[in-house]
């Protein structure tokens, strides 16, 4: 079956290669690509990530793991007699060590990974002061989930491919049944049933269900974690008829009942042939259980109706779903995790960006940071040329404008260092209150594209109608004609966005089989942004807005240089329908605010825009629960220019792509 896989997610992009200038303008190869990769499907996952980086032009560097290196290594004989140019595929054998040096070289652009979640947060760690580009394809506890309505005797031949396959050591394997309690009785009975048949030997023997278990320590991981499942309280079920092995590194087909949704076997990864069963009365209840875990990666969702299973998939909080199916994969659609599962896509259109960067964003120069104007010899002068700021400002979180915590506010100078006013300064304690106001505020994720349209142009509108009045406060910072340029920009910015939000909606995707993908795009949560600091107004805007337009709920740091302008928005806000908590606003030092930020487990990603210091903050400090990050990456961006300061590039930051395969045809 990997063959197959693997030689259609050969061909597939070689498409793409020819269609590249025409679907891809303005974007460019990242260069030279690290690729680290699993023993549990050799080839298959080495397809998966050579094919589109040669068709999107990079050159490779490909480790295998240290227990299947053989395929790899057939692969650079073949890449020898197809006369490759030497060097575009180069295959280094080893271990983690291994891995390890190709991660931290300094001449590799991107590093593409599927594995271990714990060494991808390792990778997270190591490539934090770099400008590495990096897809993470990772763990996953993935819910298999059985309605009373559905064909419950499909629905156990799909687990039996969900668990079973490949010993269970699919990052993809549907280990936690979800069974609605009404049929949870018969469906074990049929569980069980079917358990006793599978055939448990040696994997190059067709008629064998279930093979050898990789590598001892990985087979003694698997009864450790069965054990402490059984002293967690989980009953364990294995087929007493079945006939195992005398020799070789064998694991029984096991099911794990009464398992509490909190226990260890169903939450950690256990890379076994080992499901564990649990019950649920609702729909709801279905959804909160499939979501509590770390991991995102996939889930199946069995039910004879199509309102329930589509109702559940769109709740679901995982790269792929599968309706009444289970472990399809196809190199036309994209495949990865959301939260702790990682990030980004592999296959499809969507994987193809992670191999492709805009081709002026290459050659950006290096954001050079002024020293800010409050760093510099006080002049007590209040700056008479600025009109006054007729109010003090004050944060901005959950729609309401909020005092900080500390009680204390910061100077803010003009750019000949006259006094303009205070700003607050925020603190760990506000940044934390911003946060649950923007989680709270999560239903705006599920308004209509079409809202959230019409929200944007009222920002726009608003904008407008107090272009003048913030135009002359900010040019005490920046200069008459650049606020004027800053605000007429920025208003078109704030209409782009308003466009965009009802039209870059997503694909369905053609798989050959008898079904379709939806591959949908979603917000990614709660999104911490970092301003620029030199372009106050157009540079908050072109971040904040394409982060709503796409559903996320947002906690902004403005520009350090000029956090006055949060009194200008709040306004505009307020008198605009968005609802409170979709953006919070919280000045003050940015560095203290980003450490928060990027260490709180409930943002889900951080876009750093401060230069390269915040970039290389927000990446080592957000390691924990492996937010995206999305950086400057210490280059100068020219927010006035339209290539560079809106678009896709950002909404595609700003969403992550959900795979729901739907059964569909003759
Ligand atoms: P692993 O994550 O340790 O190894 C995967 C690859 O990363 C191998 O090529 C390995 O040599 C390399 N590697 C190890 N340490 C590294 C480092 N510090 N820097 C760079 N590369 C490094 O996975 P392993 O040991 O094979 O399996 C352990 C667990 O990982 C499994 O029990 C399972 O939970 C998970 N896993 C997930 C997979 C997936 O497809 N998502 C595939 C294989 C394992």
């Amino acid at each position: 079956m990997a063959v197959a896989y693997a030689a259609h997610t050969g061909t597939l992009p070689i498409g793409w290669a020819q269609l590249l200038p025409q679907e891809f303008p303005g974007y460019v190869a990242c260069g030279v690509v690290g690729q680290i990769i699993p023993w549990n499907f050799p080839l298959l996952m080495l397809a998966w990530k050579i094919a589109p980086a040669l068709a999107t032009g990079n050159t490779v560097v490909l480790k295998p793991a240290e227990f299947t290196p053989l395929t790899a290594l057939a692969f650079a004989e073949i890449c020898q007699e197809v006369g490759l140019p030497a060097g575009v595929v180069n295959i280094v054998t080893g271990d983690g060590s291994t891995g390890e040096a190709l991660v931290k070289h300094p001449e590799v652009d991107k590093i593409a990974f599927t594995g271990s979640t714990e060494v991808g947060r390792a990778i997270r760690k190591a490539t934090a002061s770099s400008h590495k580009k990096i897809s993470l394809e990772l763990g996953g506890k993935s819910p298999f989930i059985i309605f009373e309505d559905a064909d419950l005797d499909s629905a156990v031949e799909g687990l039996v491919d969900g668990i079973w396959l490949n010993q269970g050591q699919v990052c993809c394997a549907g280990s936690r049944l979800l069974m609605q309690e009404s049929v949870a009785e018969t469906l074990i009975g049929k569980v069980r049933e079917r358990m006793s048949t599978l055939r448990v030997g040696p994997p190059l023997d067709k008629a064998i269900d279930i093979g050898a278990i990789v590598a001892r320590v990985q087979l003694e991981r698997i009864q450790r974690l069965v054990d402490q499942g059984v002293a967690e309280g989980a009953t364990c079920w294995q087929p007493p008829s079945l006939v195992m092995p005398s020799r070789g590194l064998f694991f029984p087909p096991t099911l794990l009942s009464n398992v509490h949704p909190t226990s260890t076997v169903a939450q950690q990864e256990i890379f076994g042939p080992v499901l564990a069963a649990m019950t649920f009365r609702t729909p709801r209840e279905a959804v909160e259980l499939a979501n509590n875990t770390v991991y995102g990666l996939a889930a199946s969702v069995w039910s004879e109706s199509i309102n329930v299973a589509l109702h559940v998939a769109a709740q679901l909080k995982a790269g792929v779903v599968w309706v009444n199916s289970t472990n399809l994969f196809d190199a036309a659609c994209g495949f990865g995790g959301y939260k702790e599962s990682g990030y980004r896509r592999e296959g499809g259109r969507e994987g193809l960006w992670e191999y492709l960067e805009p081709e002026w964003f290459k050659r950006a120069p290096r954001l050079e940071i002024k020293p800010l104007a409050t760093d510099q010899p006080p002049n007590q002068e209040i700056d008479s040329a600025a009109p006054p700021i007729d109010r003090t400002v004050k944060l901005y979180i959950g729609g309401k404008q909020t005092r900080p915590d500390s009680g204390y506010s910061v100077e803010v100078r003009s750019a000949n260092g006259g006094l303009l006013d205070e700003s607050p300064l925020g603190n760990r304690k506000d940044i934390r209150n911003a946060v649950e106001a923007a989680r709270k505020a999560d239903g705006w994720s599920r308004t209509t594209a079409h809202n959230r349209a019409q929200v944007l142009y009222y920002i726009g509108e608003n904008l407008s109608q107090r272009g003048e009045e913030i135009a002359g406060r900010l040019a005490a910072l920046v200069g008459k004609e650049r606020a004027g340029a800053e605000v007429r920009q920025g208003i078109e910015r704030v209409f782009s966005y308003a466009a965009w939000a009802d039209k870059y909606d997503g694909a369905v995707h053609n798989p050959p089989f008898r079904n379709i993908a939806l591959a949908m795009h979603e917000p990614v949560g709660t999104v911490g942004i970092v301003c620029p600091a030199d372009v106050p107004l157009l540079g908050f805007l072109s971040l904040v807005m394409p982060a709503i337009a796409m559903g996320n709920t947002v906690v902004a740091i403005p520009s350090e240089t000029y956090p006055l302008i949060i009194s200008d928005l709040y306004q505009v806000f307020e008198t605009s329908d968005l609802p409170g908590g979709v953006v919070n606003m919280v000045s003050g030092r940015s560095a203290d605010l980003i450490k928060v930020l990027a260490e709180h487990d409930d943002v889900d990603a951080i876009w750093s825009f401060a230069g390269e210091a915040s970039s290389t903050a927000a990446k080592s400090l957000s390691v924990g629960n492996l937010k995206q990050v999305f950086s400057d990456e210490g280059r100068a961006i020219d927010w006035f220019s339209v290539e560079q300061g809106e678009g896709r590039w950002f909404l595609h930051h700003a969403t992550q792509v959900k795979n729901i395969w739907v059964p569909y045809g003759e």
